[in-house]
C-alpha cells in the first residue's frame, strides 16, 4: 500500500489516477473556517441502479460503480459525519437488486440515511425498501442543521392503483426515462402536512437541508425531472434563511436558485444522463444558474458518474464532485451574489461540446 498525503482538491483531481495506479486515495483536508466546530461534512451517493439478470447473476457495471463510490467515502479523511444515499438503489424495485444493493452500502462505515427513489417504489410501493430502510420521510438535527429526507416519487392514485394490469407493468412505465405513459412525480399532501408541522418546531434561522428524489423544482416534464406539487413544498420553506435542497434522479450536474432556496443535483454511480436539449431536441431545459458539465461523450458509460463530498459551513454547502471519468466539479453558495455558483469551470472556448445523439 502506498499512502499520499494530499489536499482534497489534489485527492479530488488525482482520484482516478490513483485507482488507476492501485494507491489508496487518503486525503487530507483542511478546513479553515471561524467556527470549526459547527463545520461537518457528508457524503452523498446516488441512483445505482442496481440491476437483477437472474440467479446470482447482476448488471456488472452498476454494481461496480457501486462498490467504487462505497470504497473511496469509507477512505475519505476527515470521515464525513455520514453517508446519504439519493433513491434508485435498484432498477426494477426487486427484492434481490434491493438485498444486492443493501449488502454493498452495509460496507459504508458510517450512518446511512436513505431516500426512495422511483426505481425503488413502484414495484411494490416501497414496501420491501422500507422493511430495509424504515420511514420514506423524516427528519433529525445535527450539529445546529436541521435535516429532511422526503419521498416525492409519489404520484396520482388512479395512475398508481388503477391504470396498470400488473405491479410490473407499472413499475416498467416508471421506470423509463422518456416514457409518455409515465406521471408525474409529486411529494403528496399527507407529507406536505407533516413538513409542516416538522418545520414548525425549529426557528427560521435554523439552516435546513432537504434531500429529494426528484429535484423540487420544475425542470424538464417529458423526462420526469419534475416535481409536480414543487411551489408548494417550496411555500413551505419559505420562512426559513438558509435552505438547501440536494436531489439525485438526473444523473447530471445541475444547480440553481429559487427565492432562498439553493439547489444541488448529485450523480449517479450507475450512468449520466445527457442534458435534454442534447437528445430530445427540445429547447434548453436546464435551471438558469447551470452551467452544463462536460460531457466528452455521454453514450461512455463511465463519463459523468461519480458521488458527492459535502462541506456544511454556517449552514450553507459546497458540493464537490467526484466524478470518475470527467473533470470534478465544485459547487458552492456564493454569499455575495446570493446562490450556488462553481467554484471553478472551464471556460466555453475550452469546454468539450455535448456530442448531440438522436
Ligand atoms: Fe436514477
Ligand atoms: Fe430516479
Amino acid at each position: 500500500m502506498c499512502t499520499l498525503h494530499l489536499n482534497r482538491r489534489e485527492f479530488l483531481k488525482g482520484a482516478g489516477a490513483l485507482a488507476a495506479v492501485s494507491c489508496l486515495p487518503v486525503s487530507m483536508v483542511e478546513l479553515a473556517f471561524a467556527d470549526k466546530k459547527k463545520n461537518f461534512t457528508f457524503a452523498y451517493i446516488s441512483d445505482a441502479h442496481i440491476q437483477h439478470i437472474g440467479g446470482a447473476k447482476f448488471v456488472r457495471n452498476w454494481d461496480r460503480g457501486l462498490i467504487r463510490a462505497v470504497a473511496e467515502t469509507n477512505l475519505l479523511v476527515p470521515k464525513p459525519d455520514f453517508v446519504v444515499f439519493g433513491g434508485d438503489l435498484a432498477q426494477l424495485g426487486k427484492r434481490e437488486e434491493l438485498d444486492h444493493g443493501a449488502e454493498m452500502l452495509d460496507k459504508l462505515s458510517y450512518k446511512v440515511y436513505s431516500v426512495m427513489g422511483e426505481h425503488d417504489y413502484y414495484l411494490d410501493l416501497g414496501e420491501y425498501w422500507s422493511k430495509l430502510y424504515g420511514k420514506q420521510y423524516y427528519s433529525w438535527d445535527h450539529k445546529g442543521v436541521h435535516f429532511i429526507t422526503l419521498n416525492s416519487v409519489l404520484t396520482y392514485d388512479e395512475w398508481t392503483h388503477e391504470r396498470w394490469p400488473s405491479a410490473q407493468q407499472r413499475m416498467l412505465e416508471m421506470a423509463g426515462l422518456d416514457n409518455p405513459n409515465g406521471s408525474p412525480f409529486m411529494v403528496g399532501e399527507t407529507q406536505r402536512e407533516w413538513l409542516k408541522k416538522d418545520l414548525a418546531k425549529i426557528s427560521k434561522d435554523t439552516p435546513v437541508v432537504l434531500f429529494s428524489h426528484s429535484p423540487i423544482q420544475k425542470i424538464y416534464k417529458g423526462w420526469n425531472f419534475w416535481t409536480e406539487d414543487a411551489e408548494d413544498v417550496q411555500a413551505l420553506l419559505k420562512p426559513f434563511t438558509d435552505v438547501t435542497v440536494i436531489y439525485g434522479h438526473v444523473h447530471q450536474v445541475q444547480y440553481n436558485q429559487i427565492a432562498n432556496i439553493s439547489f444541488h443535483s448529485v450523480m449517479a454511480t450507475a450512468w449520466p444522463w445527457p442534458y435534454p436539449e442534447s437528445y430530445a431536441q427540445a429547447k434548453s431545459h436546464l435551471p438558469k444558474l447551470t452551467v452544463p458539465m462536460n460531457r466528452a461523450d455521454p453514450f461512455f458509460e463511465r463519463d459523468a458518474t461519480g458521488w458527492q463530498f459535502i462541506d456544511v459551513a454556517s449552514g450553507r454547502v459546497t458540493v464537490e464532485y467526484n466524478l470518475y471519468n470527467n473533470q470534478n466539479r465544485k459547487v458552492g453558495f456564493d454569499p455575495g451574489k446570493k446562490h450556488p455558483e462553481d467554484a471553478a469551470f472551464q471556460a466555453e472556448d475550452k469546454r468539450i461540446p455535448p456530442q448531440t445523439h438522436y
